[in-house]
């Protein structure tokens, strides 16, 4: 496996680049990632490309054995670009432009800026095709961070109305599906369809379905743009990967979609914990292999504190290794570390890495060539495993946008909501994937699809006869709402989902922050507290197996079951505490047979990557509190090379990969 560093050697004096690629060589690193924010120096003038620097780097790590991947430099247009052509510059929601002096203040429909975008790329590609240590390419940098998917100015209107007549095909129909009768909102010319711009109230106040089909379309652009950078990649680059860093839970555009065009993903980790959880880490790690649904790359793994004009405190020791190692444990086959050696200048000059300013080896230094001994070593013993789990979620961007919109209830987000039914399955070191709603359900045992606000009849139908089939489905309040266009369904909830779960609901509350209701499981008389919202739940087919114990409706269905066809279908009609969850999944999990690790000590990790003839589990310990886990059988734990099992104990901040002995 890879493993790297991001390194900008256009900041650093060039005689320094020998010692810093023989550092390099020194900790085990085979990778670095060039280029990503130079665009001012390989292209100082319109057309005049500079490409001599560069060369020389890359061969001065190329002579120490280390591959690159170059990245297009768009992320940052030079101050000459927008001189040239100020309209690249994005607008606020005020139609207010953004100015240059940060990084990615350009619009992704401007046309002046496709043509630049093209140029370097192209120049880039051109030149580097056939470089033997370019092993692949990076498009620009973290699309759409620093809030900027979401474009208002004129040219992003225009193509906003060109998107919606290629959707609608026709005024009727739009007005028809956004339902503009009310407040007199019926337009009779695609020139009046606004954007969501500044109004007489707060911008979510706009027409939902505009808004809704407003996050698509600014979804739509973003791809759009890096496809464009792609095609000229692929096509003057067919030897080279092509992928991108994502931002893990990042939401404002559709990561599927982005991902679709990659060869493989790559994404961004800046954990920053020390003594919470890393169950918040692990689902991104699992989103990321879930958008490809195959093992990815970390482009940037913390390696310091980090932060712009504040930052967080140093990471632990142990800890960028730890982080290494649950990346690993996920499917990353590749881990770089930002960055080489903090900046002296610029904003980020406080985002550390490996190395401090004064650029001298340290502990962190010491602690990344210890990783990279390891993984010389052992990595072979893993490198051809993936991740195979038989859980999926349900991950739908389209759904979040819809919450953005209206989230019905303060304290209501959907990546909670996720996130709510996630920790207790890895607290069982349960593995999870996350799939589209596209994606084909009947390989997984157990599918959890949390809040399907919006909901139509082909997704509806899926669901069923994965559940008729013998799958497992576990659904959540806030189910079969909405139609597709983001309007409310006219029938009564959950809607297209009803004869699925087998429930009709007849009411519902969305609780005020503070208060709550009590639900007892009628099974284990299990006593939990319910927040934020409440199902009122009448069981058609199903039964009941939770129910609410106070107010009007005390008594009601909370939680039910349905058997439909050879399968079952959960509704949890309301968020409860984590004690419920456990005991609710427990069952599941044996009832399904899916393997667990039992007694897990809270917020251990365990993870397993297999292949048909290996099995890894990778064990993760956040806490700087040595952790005693059990393990079913006898295993060779890899990096001290000891024969363990089945009692194990982790050291604190510690990991351990353990191979399975088979008998
Ligand atoms: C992102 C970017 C990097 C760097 C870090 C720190 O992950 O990709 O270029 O800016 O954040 O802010
Ligand atoms: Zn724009």
């Amino acid at each position: 496996m890879w493993l790297g560093v991001d390194y900008y050697p256009e900041h650093w004096p060039e005689e320094r680049w020998p010692a810093d690629a023989k550092l390099m060589k020194e900790a085990g690193l085979t990778v670095v990632r060039l280029a990503e924010f130079a665009w001012s120096r390989l292209e100082p003038e319109e057309g005049k490309y500079d490409f001599a620097w560069l060369d020389r780097a890359i061969d001065v790590l190329a002579g120490h054995g280390i591959k690159v991947v170059l990245s297009t430099p768009t992320a940052a247009p030079p101050a000459w670009v927008i001189q040239r052509h100020p309209d690249i510059l994005p607008e606020d929601y005020t139609r207010t432009p953004k100015s240059f002096g940060i990084r990615r203040h350009y619009c992704f429909n401007n046309e002046h800026y496709h043509e630049h975008s093209k140029g370097i790329a192209g120049a880039m590609a051109g030149h580097y095709c056939g470089n033997p240590a370019v092993i692949g390419w990076q498009t620009d940098n973290e699309l759409g961070c620093h809030d900027t998917t979401r474009c208002y100015c004129k040219n992003c209107a225009a193509a906003f109305r060109r998107w919606l007549r290629a959707r609608y095909g026709s005024l009727a129909d739009l007005n028809e599906a956004w339902g503009t009768v009310f407040w007199s909102q019926e337009y009779n010319e695609w020139e009046q369809i606004p954007l969501p711009w500044k109004s007489v109230e707060s911008q979510m106040a706009h027409n939902p379905s505009l808004l809704l089909d407003f996050y698509r379309f600014s979804s739509d652009s973003v791809v759009a743009f890096q496809k464009m950078q792609i095609d000229i990649l692929r096509d003057l680059c067919p030897r080279h990967f092509i992928t991108h860093n994502l931002m893990g839970l990042f939401d404002q555009v559709d990561y599927f979609d982005l991902a679709a065009d990659l060869d493989f993903v790559s994404w961004d980790n800046y954990p920053n914990y020390s003594e919470s959880s890393p169950h918040w880490t692990g689902m991104s790690h699992d989103v990321m292999r879930g958008l490809r649904a195959c093992n990815f790359w970390v482009m940037e793994q913390q390696s310091g504190a980090v932060g712009w004009n504040t930052f967080g405190s140093t990471p632990r020791p142990g800890l960028i290794r730890l982080w290494t190692y649950q990346a690993i444990a996920h499917g990353a086959d590749a881990v770089l570390y930002f960055r080489w050696r903090t900046s002296r200048f610029g904003t980020e000059q406080f985002w550390h890495g490996i190395l401090d300013h004064h650029g001298r080896p340290g502990r962190r230094y010491d602690e990344v060539k210890q990783i990279g001994a390891e993984l010389a070593k052992h990595s072979h013993e893993w490198i051809d495993c993936c991740p195979r789990n038989e859980i999926a979620f349900v991950l739908s961007y389209q759904q979040g946008w819809a919450f953005h919109v209206q989230p019905q209830h303060s304290a209501m987000s959907y990546w909670h909501e996720l996130y709510r039914l996630y920790e207790p399955l890895r607290e069982f070191g349960a593995g999870v994937d996350f799939i589209s709603p596209e994606a084909d359900f009947s390989r997984y045992k157990l599918i959890v699809a949390p809040l399907l606000f919006l909901m139509d009849p082909a997704l509806a139908r899926r669901l069923k006869t994965y559940v008729e089939k013998g799958g497992v489905l576990v659904g959540t309040f806030r189910s079969g709402v909405k139609d597709s266009n983001n309007v409310a369904a006219d029938l009564p909830l959950p809607g297209l989902l009803a004869d699925i779960f087998g429930i009709s609901i007849i009411e519902y509350d969305s609780m005020k922050p503070g208060l709550s209701n009590s639900v007892v499981v009628d099974e284990t008389h299990l006593r939990t507290t319910a927040r934020i919202w409440a199902d009122v739940i009448e069981p058609g087919t199903a039964s009941v197996l939770a129910r609410y114990t106070g107010d009007f409706y005390a008594g009601k269905g909370a939680v039910t079951v349905n058997t439909l066809g050879s399968g079952r279908a959960y509704y949890i009609g309301t968020a409860l505490e984590p004690e419920f969850y456990a005991e609710f999944f427990k069952a599941i999990l044996d009832q399904c047979a899916i393997a667990t690790f039992d007694s897990l000590p809270e917020g251990v990790e365990a993870s397993v990557r297999c292949n048909d003839g290996a099995r890894i589990v990778f064990l993760v310990n956040p806490f700087r509190e040595p952790a005693p886990v059990t393990i079913d059988g006898e295993y060779v734990s890899l990096l001290d090379e000891k024969t363990v099992g089945p009692r194990v104990t982790l050291p604190g901040y510690g990991v351990m990969v353990l191979k399975e002995i088979v008998k």
